[in-house]
């Protein structure tokens, strides 16, 4: 037995190497993270070494104090995980203040987590909360037909989702509560931290304007399958746009319609 054979290792880096395969993850694109279930953390104990220096978060997350988590490295390729696990990601533990994190493995040969970490860590603690603790993933990628759409559609929510909703039977299904909208910001800080985590509170997804998306789920498969539904209905939406625009669509009764089979409420503001 080694870490990068525990179940969660292996879903991780699956998810990590199949974002890539997608085409979502140029360079250094894109970053994943996955609170650790205690019975997870159990399994790779002997593993870890809580002796590492602290270090400043730049956000608080008072409601993760004590929580381990497996992220990606910052200026690490998603396309190097799968080869080499051990030095492209790291565990790390979040101290009892909130305030700041200590590595406990992985980032073998030197770095730091993602520069995102504050915009992860500010998104758990509303999921883990909004969720009753059952959200563990958070994963941001830069697919490009959504990333496309942020430079013709309005920036809007009710905008974005309708639109979306409207390229393919099964979306309003799969994320029903719609899509957030966080206007262009700077990467990498507390302000599109604090932003992104207020959309936490009431959706799953939140478009980044002109640069990608954050994908909220319990598991690994649920968050890779909501990135990748609204990744397919943003390239099915810019092909209609391209071929001229829709001749005929799915009409709002449908989308209601859809509700009792499916056991999903669909807000009449996108209707
Ligand atoms: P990191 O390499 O620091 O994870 O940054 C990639 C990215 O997509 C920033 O938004
Ligand atoms: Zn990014």
């Amino acid at each position: 037995m080694s870490i990068e054979n525990a179940g969660f290792v292996q879903g991780f880096v699956r998810m990590a190497d199949d974002g890539w395969r997608q085409g979502w993850h140029e360079r250094n694109g894109g970053n994943l993270s996955y609170r650790i279930k205690p019975e997870e953390l159990e399994e790779v104990r002997a593993w870890l070494d809580f002796s590492g220096r602290w270090e400043k978060i730049g956000a608080g997350v008072p409601g993760l104090t004590g929580e381990i988590f497996l992220v990606t490295g910052s200026g690490k390729f998603f396309r190097n995980v799968i080869l080499n696990p051990k030095e492209n990601i790291c565990i790390i533990e979040i101290d009892s203040q909130g305030e700041n994190y200590r590595i406990c493995w992985g980032l073998s040969a030197g770095g730091r987590p993602t520069s995102e970490l504050p915009s992860h860590l500010m998104s758990h603690e509303v999921k883990k909360r909004v969720t009753g603790g059952t959200c563990r993933v958070i994963y941001h990628a830069h697919p490009a037909n959504l990333i496309a759409l942020t430079f013709v559609l309005p920036l809007d929510s009710v905008v974005f989702t309708r639109e979306l909703w409207e390229t393919a039977t099964e979306c309003p299904v799969v994320f029903p509560a719609g899509l957030g909208i966080v206007p262009w910001m700077v990467p990498g800080g507390r302000e599109i931290a604090v932003e992104t985590g207020r959309l936490m509170e009431t959706f799953d997804a939140a478009v980044w304007a002109h640069h990608g998306l954050f994908c909220a789920g319990a598991d690994f498969d649920v968050t890779f399958g909501l990135m990748h539904t609204i990744e397919k209905s943003a390239e099915i939406l810019t092909k209609v746009m391209s071929m001229g625009g829709r001749r005929q669509t799915i009409l709002p009764g449908w989308f209601r319609q859809l509700q009792e089979p499916f056991g999903v409420v669909l807000p009449e503001k996108y209707l």
